[in-house]
């Protein structure tokens, strides 16, 4: 089916009707030619490859012709015929021409060729429209598909979650307020804390830094759930690897042991990476060629290889046996730095690792305890060139020992209530995990930052777009 009057370039450019008349419509990426003859590749962003315009000069007006410059938006109508240069199957010899939207080369930022990263940034409105966002954006979407795709396959029901929350799940206060309160002049206890039973929701609220709690009330129900939606952390690191508003897939799982949950954060991301090597390999092949040349050897062997599953306390054994000189120091106790992971991934395994055991006192409280006293059956995924991809556990199911660490960590009861009556009604083994969506692209794309796999990313400092 044709849509929007014309058809796709990508499905042009498998199209075997030559000599067919057809409609394309897009963005001009670059004209070159003589006063004879222009070839104009366009772009509709369907995929990385451009349809050839074949225009023979002598038969348009030549102040149109002069019109059609890098960024401007064109339809064409013509007859599909095989290329005559090589490069491309099939090309259109060009009837007529309509622009619906000239791009001043004077002005237009997107007429100059090999612009940085950086710059891109700043023009975050325009650099959809580059060959490398998208194929990212092409491939972000056939991530979020892949996802749904996994889980449903699995019988995994998508659970929404709320954006807005009375609960700092992780417990690490990162949080940004959501409030109707007059900041200039807000109502205030009599500490002079601010009120905020006279806000909107009654209490303090803010945006979510992650949807476990509530997908774990909601797998006490549908036993295997997830939640992919936007979560928020006012932490202000100035990474290649943080955002303030990023994507994470959270599965939660009834029934499930770490074991069971490692199984399957291991399945699940070799059949993302798989998934990325079969559908979008254009894209992927022209982001090895710019960017990473080890790109698509390192997604296969992620798919090939089994992944490590070691001990943290192992993990600081092989971490301080290194000979290596960290910039941050590694000693039992201490949570690991991206330079660890890395070195770990790496250097020594030389394959993703999946971390388990990890001090109580670095984990957040919902941990399920291990019968030592010191550590939680926690669970992180590291992964080459990215460090921590997956966070998850095994959860403590037992009142008890649940209560006991949410009165040693001085989180109110109030504040938790709903979530304790889990543990106090049928409460079962359960599990689940985090898996960062920007991190997973960003292994998959090669790209290096963050900030270059989300289309308007939100950064200190950065909320522009
Ligand atoms: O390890 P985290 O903080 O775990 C949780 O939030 C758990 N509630 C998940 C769960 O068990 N359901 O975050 C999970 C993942 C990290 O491994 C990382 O991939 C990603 O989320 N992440 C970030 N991605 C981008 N920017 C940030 N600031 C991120 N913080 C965490
Ligand atoms: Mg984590």
């Amino acid at each position: 089916m044709t849509r929007g009057g014309r058809i796709k370039i990508s499905d042009l450019l498998k199209s075997k009707e030559t000599g067919k008349k057809i409609v394309v419509k897009g963005w001009v990426r670059t004209k070159r030619g003589n006063k004879n003859i222009q070839f104009i590749a366009l772009n509709d962003g369907s995929t990385i490859h451009n349809i050839q315009l074949v225009v023979d000069v002598p038969n348009f007006d030549e102040s149109t012709l002069k019109l059609i410059t890098t960024g401007a938006c064109l339809k064409a109508e013509g007859t599909l015929v095989e290329s005559a240069g090589s490069g491309q199957p099939v090309e259109v010899l060009v009837d007529n021409i309509t622009i619906y939207g000239t791009a001043d080369p004077e002005k237009c930022p997107l007429q100059k060729k090999g612009h940085s990263l950086e710059f891109l940034r700043e023009i975050a409105h325009l650099r959809p429209r580059t060959n490398t966002f998208g194929s990212v954006l092409r491939i972000r979407h056939a991530m979020a598909f892949a996802i749904h795709n996994y889980f449903n396959d699995n019988g995994f029901k998508y659970l929404h979650t709320p954006i807005v929350t009375g609960s700092d799940c992780e417990g690490a206060g990162e949080m940004f307020v959501v409030t109707t309160l007059d900041m200039n002049n807000p109502p205030r206890k009599e500490d002079g804390t601010i009120d905020y039973s006279e806000d909107f929701f009654g209490k303090q609220c803010n945006l979510t830094v992650s949807g476990q709690l509530e997908g774990e009330l909601c797998a006490m129900a549908l036993s295997e759930i997830y939640t992919f939606g936007p979560t928020f952390r006012a932490e202000n690191s100035n990474t290649p690897r943080h955002l303030a508003e990023f994507w994470m897939i959270e599965p939660e799982m009834a029934f499930y042991e770490i074991e069971d949950n490692m199984d399957l954060a291991e399945d699940f991301i070799k059949y993302l990476v798989k998934y990325a090597l079969d559908n979008c390999i254009d894209d992927l092949e022209f982001l090895q060629k710019m960017y990473d040349e080890t790109l698509i050897e390192r997604l296969k062997s992620v798919i090939e290889c089994d992944f490590i599953r070691l001990e943290y306390t192992e993990g600081i054994e092989i971490l301080k046996n290194s000979g290596v000189k960290f910039e941050f120091p590694v000693s039992w106790g201490l949570d690991l730095q991206s330079e660890h992971e890395r070195y770990l991934v790496e250097k020594h395994f030389k394959k993703p690792v999946i971390l388990t055991n990890y001090p109580k006192e670095i984990k957040a409280f919902y941990m399920k305890q291990n019968d030592d006293g010191k550590t939680v059956r926690a669970m992180d995924v590291l992964f080459p060139k990215i460090g921590e991809i997956i966070g998850g556990s095994q959860r403590e199911e037992s009142y008890d020992k649940l209560i006991s660490r949410i009165e040693e960590m001085g989180i109110p009861e109030k504040d938790v209530w709903w979530y304790l009556d889990t543990r106090r009604f049928g409460t079962a083994p359960h599990s689940g995990f985090g898996l960062g969506f920007e991190r997973l692209l960003l292994f998959v794309t090669g790209m290096a930052n963050i900030r270059d796999v989300i289309p308007f990313p939100r950064t200190p400092k950065n909320a522009e777009f």
